[in-house]
């Protein structure tokens, strides 16, 4: 008879973040840069779904941005090529941004988790969603790209990025397009994810997607110059 596989332990849930203090969790991690954060988070295994990925996919973007757009994890396409939203939720994510007048390359696009988690269904990997504690998990690093990037303000995509960016469980169906506030004082705007856009019926389609633009056209604001 086969051995069992042995169980995975279930790894403790790391410390809480001081989420008034923006730079509190560079203390706490001692990261200074993207480049260290991409390290540390390759090396992570404080949750169960690094072990299983190809590798961490951090926030990728323009590093001063006054806007970090947030996900929920890489997907497929993610894990291989290690750039956040360059599949198919991203080409729709590039193209809603740039109906919402917001500059692609002004923003930092960035993920609440940052490994794939996925079940295998012979060779396919199928995306599962991320628990909330291994969400919690990778809380501190999407915080360390927050006091790193240092944006104005946040786009929360989904429930799983609105919980972890706003420190709260979110009704997204029923708060998307508002602003809410997070504890150091920025304020995330709330939409869906744009995956949950391809999943909705062919017909239905067009109409979600300029919800969604509408949506993200609350946040342009940030990127009109001001009159001299
Ligand atoms: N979905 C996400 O939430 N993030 C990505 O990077 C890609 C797809």
């Amino acid at each position: 008879m086969k051995d069992k596989p042995a169980a995975v332990p279930v790894p403790p849930i790391p410390r809480p973040v001081d989420r008034t203090d923006p730079l509190s969790t560079l203390a706490l991690d001692g990261i200074g840069s993207l480049a260290e954060l991409k390290s540390a988070t390759m090396a992570c295994r404080e949750c169960p779904i690094g072990q299983f990925a190809t590798q961490s996919v951090i926030g990728e973007g323009n590093p001063k941005a006054r806007l970090m757009l947030v996900g929920e994890q890489p997907g497929d396409q993610e894990d291989l090529q290690g750039h956040p939203f360059v599949g198919p939720a991203g080409r729709l994510l590039a193209r809603a941004l740039e109906e919402a007048g917001i500059p692609r390359d002004q923003v930092f696009v960035s993920n609440a988790v940052k490994h794939f988690k996925f079940e295998l269904r012979g060779k396919r990997r199928i995306h599962k969603s991320p628990s909330q504690r291994e969400a919690a998990a990778c809380l501190h690093w999407l915080e360390d790209e927050i006091a790193l990037v240092r944006p104005l303000a946040l786009v929360a995509l989904g429930s799983t990025a609105a919980r972890s960016a706003v420190g709260r469980a979110v009704p997204v169906m029923a708060e998307r397009g508002k602003w809410l506030p997070r504890p150091d004082g920025r304020q995330v705007l709330i939409t869906l994810h744009p995956s949950a856009l391809l999943r909705v019926l062919p017909e239905d389609r067009e109409e979600a997607f300029e919800l969604f633009v509408k949506d993200l056209a609350k946040a342009r604001k940030l990127f009109r110059t001001q009159p001299a």
